[in-house]
């Protein structure tokens, strides 16, 4: 039987560092409000667009796996803030690694994005379509945040990582999954203004509303990645006392530990980000794992649990169990280009663009903050 062992793995943060201080000083907040209620006590933002920290992120995961670009099948881009919807990102991000081998295409199903394209590519390769996949979970979430809704704009913030699958007849990788979506509440987290319906009528593309109800979200996340969680293992027949590590999307500190609770894993099996990195979407759950592997708390053969939930409300859990390498074969020799801004004037740059052009800036800010012309344009 086939399976597709994670081989190679790799992150992108951009550096800038937005502070709680910082969003204090043009919202109604405080750090102790942000850090009582949501873990947070810091968050990326991106001087740069999505597929520059995609781009890093992957040359990174092709040198951990010891691969050239040429040797990837397919690429499955999950991400819920793409550059461009036509043509679709992957095929930017081929283009920009000269993957010219592989199939390309995007995954949205907002902060699962990573874990959905993850089954995707899982299932190709055991399926025999493909033999190696880049997966890659990446978010500029930054550059359509509605910057003046205290409610939404504390908890975001801008990364990319991915990771390598490859074709093996060991019985590694991905091996259960639940994937679900509570339809019925998909108009409690919504981005009115981002998608074709808007399209030349008298809403801009850049009129980004945020609809959020919170306490809403809060409560159908801690029961969807309960739910998912219980029947993914049940699947695999793994008890929650054999789990190594838990690796969950980072929304709230306090939905994780609800979630830990109700699974019985306790919170010194889990691995946190939320602290510094806030809630990154899809890229949450690839950085953590990143991260978890650089700092050791993943060992060979570990038994992973990753639940997850996200806007429509798609909700998931994936169980995997590593392979045996935790190290990098190689190191790729590439950086983002420096940032010569603050977080605080990034974020400021996006605002004053919204007030110039009233409620169709976002695209503006976007057209001097960062080079738009799209890749493979001559
Ligand atoms: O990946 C999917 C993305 N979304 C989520 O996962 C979000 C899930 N939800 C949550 O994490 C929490 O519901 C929040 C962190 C968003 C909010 O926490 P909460 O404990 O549910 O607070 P709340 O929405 O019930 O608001 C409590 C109070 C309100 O004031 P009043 O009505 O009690 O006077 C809010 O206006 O806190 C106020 N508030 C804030 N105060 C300071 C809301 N946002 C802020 C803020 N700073 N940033």
């Amino acid at each position: 039987m086939t399976y597709a062992a994670v081989t190679g793995w790799g992150k992108c943060m951009p550096p800038a560092i937005l502070s709680n201080a910082d969003l204090a000083t043009f919202l109604d907040t405080d750090d102790e409000w942000i850090t009582t209620r949501t873990g947070m006590k810091e968050r990326r933002i991106s001087h740069v667009n999505a597929i520059e920290m995609a781009y890093v992120a992957a040359m990174r995961t092709l040198a951990c796996a010891g691969l050239a670009a040429s040797d990837i099948d397919l690429i499955v881009y999950g991400s819920c803030s793409n550059d461009e919807m036509v043509p679709n990102t992957a095929s930017a991000l081929q283009y920009k690694l000269g993957a010219g081998n592989a199939a390309a295409m995007d995954v949205n199903t907002a902060c699962t994005s990573f874990l959905y394209s993850w089954s995707t590519a899982n299932a190709m390769i055991r399926s025999g379509v493909v033999r190696r996949a880049l997966v890659v979970g990446v978010e500029l979430i930054s550059r359509y945040m509605d910057w003046d809704n205290r409610g939404v704009a504390v908890l975001f913030g801008d990364g990319a990582a991915a990771i390598v699958l490859e074709a093996t007849e060991e019985r590694t990788g991905l091996l259960a999954e639940t994937l679900g979506c509570y339809a019925d509440a998909r108009g409690i987290l919504r981005i009115g203004g981002y998608g074709a319906a808007y399209a030349n009528s008298n809403v801009t593309f850049g009129d980004m509303s945020w609809i959020f109800d919170g306490p809403q979200i809060f409560k159908k996340a801690v029961q969807g990645m309960t739910d998912a969680s219980a029947k993914t293992l049940d699947k695999v027949g793994v008890s929650s006392s054999d789990i190594d590590l838990v690796v969950p999307h980072q929304a709230n500190a306090r939905i994780i530990e609800a979630v830990a609770k109700y699974a019985g894993i306790p919170m010194a099996k889990v691995h946190l980000t939320v602290q510094k990195y806030g809630n990154m979407s899809a890229a949450t759950v690839p950085v953590a794992l990143v991260e978890a592997l650089e700092e050791g708390r993943l060992g060979p053969r570990g038994k992973l649990l990753m639940p997850a939930f996200g806007a429509g409300l798609t909700l998931c859990s994936h169980y995997a169990e590593w392979g045996e390498r935790t190290s990098p074969k190689d190191v790729a020799d590439v950086e983002l280009p420096p940032c010569e801004s603050t977080a605080l004037e990034l974020v400021q740059a996006i605002r004053a663009a919204k007030d110039i052009r009233g409620r169709s800036a976002a695209g503006l800010a976007g057209a001097y903050l960062v080079d738009q012309r799209p890749y493979g344009a001559q």
